[in-house]
């Protein structure tokens, strides 16, 4: 079978390889891999590494075929199409770190192979109406816009801030507005908050044009603020987050996209009585009532390109230019 691996850091170092199938042991599943998709998370991987083991697979989200079950497996069927849990070990609660150890494309090998062995609890059958594609995008920025809008206590009505049109933030949009709310948007390109009003979102912002974005939200909202930012900018962001944020409000803080560290005014927070909540990803059964979602809402992720698996490289070029909008997926057949 065919599969790329991460033999140094650099997409340069992402190299082809030949390796055997792999066979399912007792309580495992054998996946032909269809598709896989790529995250930020994943090329920040690849630029700057983690602890991870070298050379090893990357790519946490895919969509693939049970080919074959080992003994005692009962929650999955030859023929099943499923999506990779992004933690193997999380399959409901509260994170554990053994869980947030368990994640695919680093410290475990991913999805950028033809075939995978997984513990049968580590997957989960995924919408029959989604393409193969559509599927690998589910597991991590799927699941984390979804998280971050649901912990956040989100409800019909309710007005979310996503900022840029990235994977996670899309998801957001979409989830948001099958669900009843408005959506603030924002973007560097004037043709991606198009894209973004196409799909639904009720209020453009270019956040190059205005950088303090913040009073934006004010104002649209007629000096309450937003009940939910999706914050991936990080450093960039935080604080025109915190300005934007409404008396009670929630701030998922999810990326880095605009740096990791940042002063933060302690006193908005505590004086806004704001609700700030970490997010790394979420539990098999979170996957699983997002699922349920996307079936009732018939909510399609945004699969902006598809590279064939031969092009892996060309693909992590396209996510550094940040040109897509959603996301980017691979073609592994
Ligand atoms: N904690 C978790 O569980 C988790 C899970 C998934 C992702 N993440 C993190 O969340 C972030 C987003 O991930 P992703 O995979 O969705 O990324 P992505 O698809 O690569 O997003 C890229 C887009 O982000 C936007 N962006 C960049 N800088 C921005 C800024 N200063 N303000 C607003 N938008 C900005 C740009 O949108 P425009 O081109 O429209 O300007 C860019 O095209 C990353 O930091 C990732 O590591 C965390």
């Amino acid at each position: 079978m065919k599969a790329f691996q991460l033999d140094a850091l650099g997409i340069e170092n992402l190299n082809p390889v030949e390796r055997d199938v792999p066979r399912p042991g007792p309580g495992e599943v054998l996946l032909r891999m269809k598709a896989a998709s790529l995250n930020y998370r994943d090329l920040a991987g690849v630029l700057y590494g983690g602890r991870y083991k070298s050379p090893y697979i990357p790519l946490s989200d895919g969509c693939g075929i049970v080919e074959e079950i080992g003994a005692g497996v009962t929650r999955v069927k030859v023929g099943d199409r499923v999506a990779p849990s992004f933690f193997q070990k999380w399959i409901s609660g509260r994170p554990q770190m053994e869980y947030l150890l368990s994640s695919l494309g680093g410290p475990n090998d991913g999805c950028l192979t033809q075939y995978m062995v997984l513990s049968q609890e580590g997957v989960t059958k995924v919408p029959g109406f989604l393409t193969d594609e559509q599927v690998a995008t589910l597991p991590c920025a799927g699941l984390t816009a979804w998280r971050g809008l649901m912990e956040g206590g989100f409800k019909a009505g309710d007005t979310v801030v996503v900022q840029g049109t990235g994977g996670v933030s899309i998801f957001a949009l979409q989830f948001a507005k099958a669900a009843g709310g408005t959506v603030i948007a924002t973007s560097s390109s004037d043709e991606k908050l198009e894209r973004a009003k196409a799909l639904g979102a009720d209020h453009l912002i270019n956040y190059k044009r205005a950088p303090e974005w913040a009073k934006e939200v004010r104002r649209i909202t007629g000096g309450r603020g937003a009940d939910h930012v999706i914050e991936v900018g990080g450093a960039g962001t935080f604080v025109q987050s915190l300005q934007a944020t409404r008396l009670d409000g929630h701030i998922a803080v999810i990326g880095v996209l605009a740096g990791l560290t940042q002063d933060v005014p302690i006193a908005a927070i505590f004086g806004g009585n704001i609700r700030i909540q970490g997010i790394t990803v979420g539990s098999r059964t979170m996957v699983e009532e997002m699922c349920r979602a996307i079936e009732v809402s018939k909510l399609e992720p945004v699969v902006d390109k598809v590279l064939p698996m031969s092009e892996s490289r060309a693909a992590f070029e396209l996510m550094k230019g940040q040109g897509h909008f959603g996301k980017i997926a691979l073609d592994l057949n």
